[in-house]
Parts: structure tokens; sequence; C-alpha cells
């Protein structure tokens, strides 16, 4: 069941060819990272194309309680940073709702402050293993006065006078883990070093070089990445652009592929490498997938995908590709269930640790539909149903899961009987328009009080 107080279901139906063209929000990692370094940056900066879902908005908050001054003014926000060093001790709890993100990446922010600084979220967000981000800041000097067991929210911080500079190897593939180390480095003197093997989404690295800090990445001849970070030094304020969100686009695109007769554009859909296994796995499935107007916008590339129907085959995504694709996995195994064949997703052990546990969240909500899959500790195969016979006609528990709600949304499209969402409230953390855009190509996709109207 869906932990929401105030569940809101809805259900899609089969619908017809998907025809238009849509613009997704800004891309939530950049977003989150833009009100974050330019809360902490000396001067102004303005931000334009910044996601407005609720998960950005409360690190917008968290970064006004330590003192930045942010206001938005149509559609540009203007951030007045402190300076880095600077953050003021909030008076209240952080509460971070739903955001991992937000969280994780405002705890190594802290982490090298001397003040205290509690942090408090939703009941998903409060099941979410924090040890990943407390276990360096520990070694950089923060104590951890409060945490529930499991090293969960709510979590008291108080960083030390002086932190120390730390050289770490992540012991998972995570951006949010290497971020956070990072931006604790920014408050310590000396160099802090992030071995990254893996490689994960490069934003904190490229956006800090962005804002002026002395920051710098060697790739080994292994292909392991040391980024070196000059604590202390001074962070400028900035324009940003950001960049349509792949991981939202994933879901137009995905239900335009499934849905006969389709024909979608999406404009302005971010292409860093580090965020594009999904469109690349989706292309070896036979996905008609075409990139227009290809260009760069702030440092990244961009291009409008032009999406038509397709028929899937079932592929092996290589377990390497987990990282630049790792949200995208709900909506891949969506999908997989339209293609012929079955599609094996090895290496996922990290979706896990989600919003919800999202490869058991994946795998019951399958079922729940007629759709056959196994589901591992760390892997996920897929049998396929090409044209959806005899899918449809089961609820799905979303455990205040953004992802699992849309994905399962996009499923219904093109199963023969309808698929139910118990909750998609929480989908407004991430992609408030999800149902004005999908309604605007033509998804049968409605809350179920509307329906009853
Ligand atoms: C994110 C990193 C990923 C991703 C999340 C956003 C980021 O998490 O799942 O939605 O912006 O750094 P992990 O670092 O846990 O892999």
């Amino acid at each position: 069941m869906s932990s929401s107080q105030n569940p809101h279901p809805a259900i899609s139906r089969r619908s017809e060819g998907l025809k238009g063209q849509v613009r997704v929000p800004g891309d939530k990692s950049i977003s989150h990272r833009a009100l974050l370094f330019a809360g902490l940056a000396s001067g102004e900066s303005r931000i334009t194309g910044l996601l407005e879902g609720e998960d950005v908005l409360r690190t917008g908050a968290a970064m006004r309680a330590m003192g930045a001054k942010i206001r938005q003014d149509g559609v540009t926000w203007t951030v007045q940073g402190v300076g880095n060093g600077c953050l003021l001790e909030p008076r209240e709890d952080l509460d971070f709702g739903n955001a991992g993100t937000g969280s994780r990446l405002t705890m190594g922010l802290v982490g090298t402050y001397d003040m205290k600084t509690r942090f408090v979220g939703d009941a998903s967000l409060s099941k979410r293993p924090m040890a990943r981000v407390l276990d360096p800041l520990r070694e950089m000097g923060a104590q951890v006065l409060e945490a529930q067991q499991g090293e969960r929210l709510p979590i008291t911080l108080q960083g030390p006078r002086h932190g120390t500079a730390i050289t770490y190897r992540v012991p998972m593939p995570s951006a949010q883990v290497k971020s956070a180390v990072l931006l604790a480095g920014l408050n310590v003197a000396g160099i802090t070093t992030v071995i990254e093997p893996v490689m994960t989404r490069d934003h904190t690295e490229k956006m800090l070089a962005g804002f002026g800090a002395a920051i710098e990445v060697e790739t080994d001849g292994n292909g392991v990445r040391h980024i070196r970070l000059q604590g202390q030094g001074r962070l400028v304020g900035q324009t940003i652009d950001v960049p349509g969100d792949p991981s939202s686009a994933a879901f137009p695109l995905v239900a335009a592929l499934i849905t006969e007769g389709s024909d979608v554009v999406i404009e302005n859909v971010l292409l860093n490498p580090t965020r594009t296994g999904l469109i690349l796995t989706l292309q070896e499935m036979g996905g008609d997938i075409e990139f227009l107007n290809i260009r760069s916008q702030g440092g990244e590339k961009v291009a409008d995908l032009r999406v038509r129907s397709s028929s899937l085959k079932g592929v092996e995504v290589p377990a390497d590709r987990a990282p630049s694709m790792i949200d995208e996995y709900p909506v891949l195994a969506i999908a997989a269930s339209l293609a012929e064949g079955e599609t094996r997703m090895p290496g996922i052990g990290e979706l896990r640790v989600k919003e919800s546990d999202r490869l058991s969240a994946v795998a019951e909500g399958l079922r729940a539909n007629g759709v056959e899959c196994t589901e591992g500790e760390d892997y996920l195969v897929v049998k396929g149903y090409p044209g959806g016979k005899g899918l449809g006609d089961g609820t799905v528990a979303t455990h205040l899961d953004h992802r699992i709600a849309m994905s399962f949304l996009v499923l219904g499209l093109a199963t023969e009987k309808p698929v139910t969402v118990d909750d998609d409230g929480m989908i407004a953390t991430s992609f408030p328009e999800f149902h004005s855009l999908m309604k605007s190509i033509g998804a049968r996709i409605q809350g179920k009080e509307e329906e009853q109207v």
C-alpha cells in the first residue's frame, strides 16, 4: 500500500497514437545543485529552467534557512549567496520531504560547519540509509548527535571547528555520496580527494568548476576517476539555464514507443553521457528515437528527441551501464513488458535504496498486471508481451515513489486492460506537469476522482 496519508489513486487506459511536441521540466540533479551552489556562492546567481518540483523547493528552503536570499520572478530564480564558508546555523529542522538528493548533498555541505543541523523527511526518506554519507563526514570531523536505527532520519549533525580534508574512495556507485564529500571539502583547508571507481553523473564536478572552485578530475589507466578539490576557495554567482530532465523525458519517451501510432517530439533534453543509458538501451531494443537540433547549453549537450512507436525486442542491459540510467529502470521494465522476448537487467542492487525498494516495487507491480518477471537480489528479468494482450487490470502499490507511479501509468497506455496506481500525489516531487503533459499528447491517464465525476 502507499504510505501517503491522503492517497490519490490514478488510472491509465489503452490509448490511440500519442502525438505532439512537449517540453519536460528542468533536470532534478542540476536544479538541486543550482540552488545549493548559488546559495553558497558570493554574489548573485540567476537560474532559469529550474525544476519547480517539491524536492527542489525543499533544497531552496534549506538554503534560505541557512542565509541565502532566493526570489522567484516569473521564470527566473535570483539567488544572493552567503559566500563559501559563511552558512548560518538554521533555527529550525531542515525538512527534505521525499528528497534523497537534497538531504544527502546538504548533509555534506553542512557537515564541516561548526553548527548543529537537524534533518527530517517523509516516511520514504526516513527509511533510506544515510550511513553512506555519514561515514565519510565522520572522517572529516562531523559528529552525529542523533540518528535513528540504521543511521536514518531524523538526524542531527554537529560539524567540527576545523574539519579535515580526506581522500575517500566511494564504495558504491553514488553521485550523492561523491557530491556530499566534495561539498564537505569546500569548507576545510587543503585538498579533498574523491576516488570514483565507477563513473556516476558528473554535475557536481562540472558545476562547481563553473562556480569557480579549484577542482580537477583525472582518470587513471583503469578508468578510475580521481577528483581533487581545493577547500576554502571562493565561489562566485553564475547564470544557469537548466536543461530538460532525461529522467522525466523517459516517461513520454517510453509511452510513445509502446503506444501504437505515436509520433512525439520531446524538446530540450539533457544528453550528458552519464545520463543517457536508457536512450541507448531503448535504441538497442529497436526504439525509433531521433536526435533533432543537437546543441550545447551551459556546457551540456541537449537535443530534441523525436520518438515513434516501435516494435521493441528484449535485450540484456550491460551491468556497467546502470549508473547512467539508475533512475530509469522502472520505466525500462515497462518497455520490456511490451517487447518481444526477455529483457535482463543485472547489477541493479542500488534500486533497493531509492525512494522505495524499486526492484521489488517494480516486480510486484508487473505481476499485479499479468507480466511474468524474476526478481533477484540485484537483478530483474522481464518477459515481454508484444501488443499488451491480456495485461493490466491490476493495482500497483507505489510506496511514496514518484517513478513507480509514473512508470505504471505509462504501462496502462499499452495494456489490454487499465492499470491503476494507488497514489499519484508524490509525482509532484519531480514532475508536477506529468498529468497535463501526458494528456496533451493524448494519453488516457486520469485521477480516479476525475473519473467518477
Ligand atoms: C542523484 C544521484 C542518484 C539518483 C538520484 C539523483 C544525484 O542517486 O538516483 O535520483 O542528483 O546525485 P545515487 O547517488 O544514490 O545513485
